[in-house]
């Protein structure tokens, strides 16, 4: 399963980075709002230094809803850098962008992502990657999880190459989860995928041969 951080905060993405686990970034308009980015020129400038940090694919989402001002905003998103993924809405415009982009070759990430049907629409239109939100469905009693593997049954069921990038990843557990059931992709934050690495056995296991060592060694 591929680790995409989701994230448009460059000192995290450096650390996923760093921890050699990261195989690409996931940004949306909020996420790019919240660190402060905003104006054309500074949003495309983030953009090429989000690609200067990872080796892997970043999603770049439009913010046109017609198929016209996706195709342009889109096509000027791929000139940034040969790692960005342009990603689009599930809307109707959204869907003829993705089939309009799948036949020129440039990758996407379909996003808004909340059911089966959506996701077999993307995948009919071409779309590289689907973005299924689990934990905003986890966050109205709907079964995130069970989502990401009806998607899977149906994209197995007729060869599909459209892979499922689970979205909206809250917590380690999530990401363990998506392993479990086959996702081909988790996006979440940093702390998730740190979370990963912490159990209390590890901690007490490494501080008795540390103070084990120092007994002989000191
Ligand atoms: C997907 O690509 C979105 O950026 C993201 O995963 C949404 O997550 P949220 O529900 O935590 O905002």
């Amino acid at each position: 399963m591929k680790f995409f951080i989701d994230t448009a905060n460059l000192h995290e993405i450096r650390e996923a980075q760093a921890l050699g686990v990261l195989d690409g970034v996931t940004t949306n308009p909020s996420l790019m709002a919240k660190e402060g980015i905003s104006g054309k020129d500074n949003i495309m400038r983030h953009y090429k230094a989000i690609c200067d940090i990872v080796d892997g694919d970043v999603s770049a989402e439009v913010i046109s809803v017609d198929l016209e001002g996706m195709i342009r905003e889109g096509e000027e998103l791929v000139e940034i850098d040969d790692k960005i993924v342009v990603k689009i809405p599930m809307i109707k415009e959204g869907v003829k962008a993705l089939k309009y982009f799948s036949s020129k070759g440039i990758r996407t990430n379909c996003t808004l992502i909340f059911s089966a049907g959506q996701a077999l629409l993307a995948a009919k239109a071409g779309a590289t990657y689907v973005s299924p939100f689990i934990g905003r469905l986890d966050d109205i009693s709907t079964d995130g999880i069970g989502l990401i593997e009806q998607i899977l049954t149906i994209y197995r069921n007729y060869g599909f190459d459209t892979q499922v990038l689970a979205a909206s990843v809250r917590h380690p557990m999530h990401i363990i989860q998506c392993a479990e059931v086959g996702a081909d992709v988790m996006t979440g934050p940093l702390s998730a995928m740190e979370a990963l690495l912490k159990h209390p056995l590890t901690d007490i296991g490494l501080e008795k041969f540390l103070a084990d060592y120092n007994k002989g060694n000191s």
